[in-house]
């Protein structure tokens, strides 16, 4: 690649990878101009951004499950890292979720990778209204198709940095309203520092409980990890109302919703 080269070759070069092909190309955009910097060679800026995408969208995933064919649930929920660990623990972490909700609920998953495949963990006294929010395209292909004709699953290849969007999304289902972001706050931190908080801000008001998850232990390993949560945590209790915290498996799950409800 000759250097100079402008930034839409640039950014072209960058999503003819397939695995960034259906990203949405304003975060390609942003975190390309994270290195569009003249210290940077063209080839330099095209594998940084491809190495940050990859660790914001696609790191999780095996390949196989972009190569979609005709499985069950348990196969997909196999296939990524996150719900693959989360496996065993499903039933607990959503009963522990829903313990005081029963009837028309709505799921807003942000950031949901495939974890719409983990429905039949969710408590049978729910009446299910599932939205799924995933930047890489090719998962919300997989699960359209999956989900075709099921008038409770919707999917949307949106990207969280979109805010007004995600809000307009929220209007979406009638009766009690929860948002899930599983393991989701860290990949928006490595292109936005404080972003999460932006988003929190905005869509706490809207709904009536939000679940934040992070990983308490290495992608893939099962050696526990010091990661420095506070920040967030404290974020959460002097802004919101603390309903419940617990870990499960190798997660942690804050339960919040705004003060008062
Ligand atoms: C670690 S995975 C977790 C997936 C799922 N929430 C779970 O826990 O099973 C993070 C997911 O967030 C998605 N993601 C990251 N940044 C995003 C953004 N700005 N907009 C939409 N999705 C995003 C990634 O593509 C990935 O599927």
């Amino acid at each position: 690649m000759e250097r100079g080269s402008n930034k839409r070759d640039l950014i072209k070069k960058i999503i003819s990878k397939k695995e960034f092909s259906l990203l949405p190309l304003e975060d390609v955009g942003l975190v390309f101009e994270n290195f569009d910097k003249d210290l940077y060679s063209d080839e330099e800026k095209v594998k940084f951004s491809r190495n940050l995408l990859r660790k914001m969208y696609t790191v999780f995933l095996s390949n196989k499950l972009l190569k979609y064919r005709e499985k069950n649930e348990e196969w997909f929920l196999n296939k990524h890292l996150s719900t693959k660990e989360r496996m065993p623990f499903y039933k607990e972490v959503y009963e522990k979720i829903f313990s005081g909700f029963k009837g028309k609920t709505n799921v807003y998953d942000m950031g949901s990778g495939v974890n719409s495949f983990s429905h039949y963990f969710f408590p049978k006294k729910l009446d299910l209204n599932y939205f799924g929010i995933e930047a890489v395209g090719q998962l919300v292909e997989v699960q359209k198709k999956f989900f075709l004709g099921k008038k409770n699953f919707h999917f949307f290849h949106e990207s969280l940095f979109d805010l007004e969007r995600i809000k307009e999304i929220l209007k979406n289902g009638n009766g009690k309203k929860v948002v899930f972001l599983f393991k989701a706050i860290d990949s928006l931190e490595m292109l936005k520092k404080n972003y999460s908080k932006t988003l929190l801000e905005e869509i706490v008001p809207l709904v009536d409980l939000v679940v934040v998850s992070f990983a308490t232990k290495s992608l893939g390993s099962k050696k526990r990890f010091f990661v420095d949560r506070k920040w967030i945590k404290n974020f959460i209790e002097k802004n919101f109302e603390l309903k419940s915290s617990f870990e499960e498996g190798n997660e942690e799950y804050i339960l919040f919703s705004k003060k008062g409800l």
